[in-house]
């Protein structure tokens, strides 16, 4: 582990160790190895992860979103009318209600599609968040005025809350992308996973990067964050503008 990031996770466990009385980093672990109930594997991972995210992040993703991924999904789909998009690494929302959005706006007036997507995290303190879907309206701020008019309803005076006709269509699930298997049976178009890998190491991510295709349909994209590349990784994914993949 490098000084840096050393430094970051001692600062961020130290309050941990305080409050519960352990003297050293070993014993905490120790504690954590021996914990039957999961909930200290769970303080230790909501204490570690960034969470960082807003909405209508990465703007150019979604406008890809709408001029290519949706009109080969209806037209490659058309059959089953089932879209399979995953949000990995959602974190407290945004970023899977953003894409929900799109699709209710895309698909509005074509007949029967389910557009169910599924959004997880290995965090249930944000997957609690992301469920709840209350956001501050300064954080909506980039959110378009009519999508704020549809999609949302006023929640008390400093929050609004999602609509439910959006939430319905999100299932949030509590997921590790270090999990060898992935237990999903149908293959997803398209798979965003953003601003998560940045944290792992090369060999990690390219485990990942190869899990994440063997997910994906034929001709399905994975959308990574701008900060991050698979350059130099031979995973069967073709390079389609920035951040952007396809199998
Ligand atoms: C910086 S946020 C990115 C949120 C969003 N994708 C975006 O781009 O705005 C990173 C998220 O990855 C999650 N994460 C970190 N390690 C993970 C793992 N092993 N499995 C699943 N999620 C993980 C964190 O809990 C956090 O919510």
């Amino acid at each position: 582990m490098g000084e840096e990031k050393r430094t970051l996770v001692y600062s961020r466990l130290r309050p941990i160790l305080r409050d519960k009385g352990f003297n050293d980093f070993v014993d905490f672990m120790e504690y954590v190895r021996n914990d039957k109930s999961g909930d200290a594997r769970v303080l230790l991972a909501n204490r570690l992860t960034t969470n960082h995210t807003f909405f209508m992040r990465e703007p150019e993703h979604f406008e890809l979103l709408k001029s290519k991924v949706f009109p080969w999904i209806e037209r490659e789909f058309g059959g089953e009318r089932d879209l399979r998009l995953w949000c990995a690494g959602c974190s407290s929302g945004e970023e899977a209600y953003t894409l929900q959005m799109l699709a209710q706006d895309y698909f509005e007036n074509k007949q029967g599609w389910n557009l169910e997507i599924l959004a997880t995290d290995i965090s249930e303190k944000v997957l609690a968040q992301a469920y709840q879907g209350v956001y501050s309206k300064e954080s909506l701020s980039t959110m378009p005025e009519d999508w704020l008019r549809r999609y949302f309803r006023n929640y008390d005076a400093a929050n609004m809350i999602v609509n439910d006709a959006v939430k319905k269509n999100i299932t949030f699930r509590k997921y590790n992308l270090m999990e060898e298997n992935m237990p999903f049976k149908k293959p997803f178009q398209v798979i965003f996973c953003r601003n998560v890998m940045i944290y792992f190491d090369g060999a990690t991510r390219e485990a990942m990067a190869r899990r994440f295709q063997k997910a994906l349909a034929k001709g399905g994209y994975l959308f990574i964050g701008h900060s991050e590349s698979l350059s130099n990784m031979n995973v069967g994914l073709d390079y389609v503008r920035p951040a952007v993949y396809k199998k």
